[in-house]
């Protein structure tokens, strides 16, 4: 099938790459020219495990090409992808200028029956804008202009093997044809035992949100389980080894440490929460999520405070920038919440990360970066341990230890075995679990 997708961030890109490699023929378009001559040349413009692989292979065997030209990639198309950033308002809803952009594009281009498929995130209702606006774009073309969502469940570094081996498809639609087309669209990944799930449109944008504000509600559950172990003494990994033998509960996602961030979790808790309001239902449970996260991040800068009592003047060296591991995205990263923190605090912060120091020296300039742990180490007065890396997991405690000025290790991601980190020398400072010795 011939498909063009608007949009080639983290979601449009992979989405391009993937149905690519399923075998549909593929346009992907965007504004912003210099990514796409990246493109154009073959080069994945952010770090994806597995992109870069899958866009030579499905650049070479001509299932993909790239255009700033929206009209390139919605004439002819049978389906076309809105992909586009949904970013936060000053008060949180979700900005969505860009996704009426990508619609009016649509409309102007269309040259037969197509189905436009919102898989950025968002607000419930949405649809109905979309399919609004295309109809006052080319009112002769109504009919014929479909509109579904199809949310994306991928995570930031898992996005290939996420798309392609999903747990579930969702397609929400109004009209037999958008599903018999999705269908279709998907019918590799069906063929092969994968769910698709059938919705009405604003249950499936409704879910989209549920799930992410869900992921973060237990996340924020175990951070708040941190605040209390640390008070009882009690050892919050071993507290959510326990709620996961539960099939009722589950142990992903309850990991403590400094908390969420990333592009979509603190923007789509914040736009679910604004939604709600504006349907006329208050969900202050969603306001307390995203306070026990932003609570995630002050009580590990309090335990840097307290074991370097004046943080003013110290070197503190941050151990991961990145929002999580996998990635080199920074954006909404805990890891340089901390850094803004401590540095404001006067403290000189030395960061380093396998994968996202520039984007987090172009995010902080006052940061400075370091090539590896050792050289970030090399005379602070405490590592704070701010994503968990595998790396980091193999260093020479010794070797760490020797470098530092005080061998003080808060470790914000409990990366480390307590006893281990004793045994070594090191003060060491867990999340939510006792110290250790
Ligand atoms: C998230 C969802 O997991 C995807 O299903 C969704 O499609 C995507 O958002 C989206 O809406 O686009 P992602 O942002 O890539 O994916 O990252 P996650 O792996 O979910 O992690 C989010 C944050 O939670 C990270 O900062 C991570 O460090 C943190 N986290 C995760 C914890 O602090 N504790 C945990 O136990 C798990």
């Amino acid at each position: 099938m011939r498909v063009g997708v608007i949009g080639t961030g983290h979601v449009g890109l992979t989405t391009c790459v993937t149905l690519a490699a399923l075998g549909h023929d593929v346009v992907g378009t965007d504004h912003d020219g210099e990514k796409i001559a990246s493109l154009q040349a073959g080069t994945a413009p952010f770090f994806e495990p597995g992109l870069q692989d899958l866009l030579d292979d499905t650049l070479a065997r001509g299932r993909l090409r790239f255009t700033t030209d929206d009209r390139d990639a919605v004439a002819g198309s049978e389906v076309v992808f809105i992909c586009v950033g949904t970013p936060a308002r000053a008060r949180g809803d979700a900005n969505l200028v860009a996704v009426e952009n990508a619609a009016r594009a649509v409309a102007r281009h269309a040259t037969g029956p197509v189905v436009v498929v919102e898989k950025s995130t968002v607000p419930a209702g949405t649809s109905a804008r979309v399919r609004r606006t295309l109809e006052r774009e080319r009112p002769e073309l109504s009919g014929r202009l479909h509109v579904a969502s199809n949310p994306e469940f991928l995570r930031e570094g898992n996005a290939i093997k996420d798309s392609l081996e999903p747990d579930r498809i969702l397609v929400g639609a109004q009209s037999e044809t958008a599903f018999e087309v999705m269908r279709r669209l998907y019918a590799p990944l069906t063929a092969k035992g994968h769910a698709l799930i059938e919705t009405d449109i604003d249950t499936a944008e409704l879910a989209k949100h549920a799930c992410n504000a869900f992921l973060a509600l237990k996340i924020s559950y175990a951070n708040a389980l941190a605040r209390l172990c640390e008070r009882a003494g009690a050892d919050v990994t071993r507290v959510a080894e326990v709620m996961g033998t539960d099939p009722r509960i589950g142990r992903a996602f309850l990991d403590a440490g400094l908390g969420y961030g990333g592009y979509c979790f603190p923007k789509d808790i914040v736009a679910f929460e604004r939604l709600a309001v504006r349907l006329g239902y208050d969900m202050p449970l969603l306001r307390e999520v995203a306070r026990i996260n932003r609570e995630a991040v002050d009580a590990t800068a309090e335990k840097v405070e307290e074991a370097l009592w004046n943080v003013e003047g110290k070197r503190v060296a941050l151990f991961g920038l990145a929002f999580k591991p996998g990635t080199d995205d920074t954006r909404e990263s805990p890891a340089l919440v901390l850094a803004r923190r401590l540095l404001s605090e006067g403290a000189t912060v030395i960061g380093y990360d396998p994968q996202a120091s520039s984007n987090a020296k172009a995010d902080v300039p006052e940061l400075e970066v370091a090539p590896d742990a050792y050289d970030a180490a090399r005379g602070a007065h405490c590592v704070v341990v701010s994503t968990e890396w595998d790396e980091f997991r193999r260093l020479d405690l010794a070797r760490l230890k020797d470098v530092m000025a005080y061998p003080v290790v808060v470790d914000g991601r409990n990366l480390f075995d307590p006893q281990v980190m004793v045994s070594a020398g090191f003060n060491y400072v867990p999340t939510g679990r006792p110290a250790g010795g």
